[in-house]
């Protein structure tokens, strides 16, 4: 676990162009946070970042979704319930930027922040939207 900047890679992508690109809009504001964590910033700056990642992985989360049940996706309810899993947490970890805290809250919030990062982005996309590529695809 680290706080190095999170590289687009094929691998990541759906094939879905307006997926993809939301994806990467994405990882650029987990890199956002994890360069300005890496360079210590204090969390009045740090939870910002969290607070517009929150809202695009909102945004993103809504289209998604709409895109898979105008496709009739069979696996829509339980893609649904991730998301809003993954938003529970972003949204704790956001709460906890907010609250002022000494310098090892500091350091566990931004190392959670960048773990959950890793996984949020990057095992949700390969493992939860990759799969419905053949679904979308008829309409993308
Ligand atoms: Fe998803
Ligand atoms: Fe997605």
């Amino acid at each position: 676990m680290n706080l190095h900047r999170i590289e687009w890679n094929d691998e990541y992508k759906t094939g879905v162009p307006a997926i993809d690109a939301d994806h990467r809009q994405l990882i650029e504001l987990a890199n956002e946070f994890l360069s300005a964590a890496a360079a210590e910033a204090a969390l009045h700056q740090l939870s910002p970042i969290m607070g517009r990642l929150i809202v695009h992985a909102a945004e993103h989360f809504a289209a998604e979704e709409s895109l898979l049940d105008r496709n009739g996706y069979p696996d829509l309810a339980r893609h649904r319930a991730e998301h809003e899993r993954l938003m529970a947490q972003a949204r704790t970890l956001h709460t906890r930027t907010q609250a002022s805290a000494d310098r090892d809250e500091v350091w566990r919030i931004t190392h959670e922040a960048a773990e959950f990062f890793q996984r949020w982005l990057l095992e949700h996309i390969i493992r939860e939207d990759k799969p419905f590529r053949t679904f979308v695809m008829r309409l993308a």
